[in-house]
């Protein structure tokens, strides 16, 4: 196994400081440490509080994963890293380190997109990517439907939100709730001891907004309607049937995504649907996502929760694949793309 690439990738393009080891296909070690306490009493991610967790993490944690690993950073043969899209400043930190530990250890470096690196890390769970596949792309920033002919160097968009992203929905409705920040596994949570009441809207999914916006996403009109709907019974002066709201929610973005993702599926003749993305992690939506891709014929592939959110193993994931297949490395000098298109695989 030793004669396959060892790849360290490093993540940093939100509050997680992610270092994952794999070689080939295998990973070896992922490595997080999170500063999204010191974001909950915001409500949201501060970018510069943000900034200088990394900075403090950044080392600890790759002397973390090389040891839970059992290997020392002279073993890496290439450094990969996020090199967008995510918050300025975060980026630059993990670019910044990814730079330095090339130059040092006189290996390649790789520059990935983040979104691409969703994909790729499904690799390490469930081994190669059938080529093309439909990767439905589910997190705080994005919610797209790619067609993924090649994940190292071709990644097409069929459609992404026009609006909110879906994991922005959950935060933003965990927000309306009183539920704390990032709200998703709260609403997760919560749901579990609820019931389908509610029929909230499903945004983009009939008459000209389906034929407009095909596979495109909308879940601004949803958070707004969850909202009236919770204001209206606080102001007639009832009790708010939390676990009720959460399940309703969160039925109706699992609906519009699953059935959007299978759709495409269909149209284009892909028979693998991959789901990565923070919300991947959703118990709701890998449920209805396996019930229908079985009802379709369809292979489903979701890494497991932890993977799914941000860490460091699917940036080395994507890199191992950059070195695979033999593309070539990222210039010492690429800069942090805080808004690096979802096309674009490489820096
Ligand atoms: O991929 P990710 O870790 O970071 C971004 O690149 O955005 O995704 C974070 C998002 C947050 O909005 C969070 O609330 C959501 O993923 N999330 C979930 C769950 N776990 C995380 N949403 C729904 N259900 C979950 N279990
Ligand atoms: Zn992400």
């Amino acid at each position: 196994m030793t004669d396959q690439p060892l790849v360290l990738g490093i993540e940093t393009s939100c509050d997680e400081t992610g270092v994952g080891l794999v070689r080939g296909e295998t990973l070896l070690f992922d490595a997080i440490a999170s500063s999204v306490d010191e974001h909950a009493r915001f409500g949201g991610v501060v970018p510069e509080v943000a900034s200088r967790a990394h900075l403090e993490a950044m080392v600890p944690t790759i002397e973390r994963a090389c040891r839970e690993a059992g290997v020392t950073l002279r073993d890496v043969d290439a450094v990969a890293v996020t090199s967008g899209p995510g918050l300025a400043g975060a980026l630059m930190v993990g670019v910044a380190s990814a730079k330095a530990l090339a130059l040092a250890l006189g290996v390649p470096l790789h520059g990935v997109n983040h979104l691409a690196s969703h994909v790729a890390v499904d690799i390490v769970e469930h081994g190669p990517l059938p080529e093309p596949t439909l990767a439905m792309l589910v997190s705080g920033g994005h919610s797209s439907l790619l067609l993924v002919p090649d994940v190292t160097h071709d990644v097409r968009s069929l459609g992404s939100t026009i609006d909110d992203a879906a994991g922005e929905a959950f935060d933003k409705v965990a927000r309306v709730l009183g539920l704390p920040f990032p709200g998703g596994p709260h609403i997760d949570r919560a749901a579990r001891e609820g019931s389908v009441t509610i029929d909230f809207p499903r945004g983009l999914t009939t008459g000209r907004d389906m034929e407009r916006h095909r596979f495109d996403f909308s879940f601004s009109g949803l958070k707004t309607a969850v909202a009236r709907w919770v204001q209206a019974k606080e102001a007639a002066g009832e009790a708010v049937p939390l676990a009720d709201v959460a399940a309703s929610f969160q039925e109706a973005v699992t609906d519009v995504l699953t059935r959007k993702a299978i759709l495409a599926c269909r149209e284009h003749g892909v028979g693998h649907l991959q789901i990565g993305g923070g919300v991947a992690a959703n118990s709701r939506l890998r449920a209805m996502a396996q019930e229908r891709c079985d009802a379709a014929g369809i292979e489903l592939r979701v890494p497991r929760p932890g993977l799914c959110t941000d860490n460091g193993a699917m940036v080395a994931a994507l890199g191992a694949q950059m070195v695979l297949k033999g593309r070539p490395p990222s210039n010492l000098a690429i800069p942090a793309d805080s808004s690096m298109p979802v096309t674009q695989v490489s820096a």
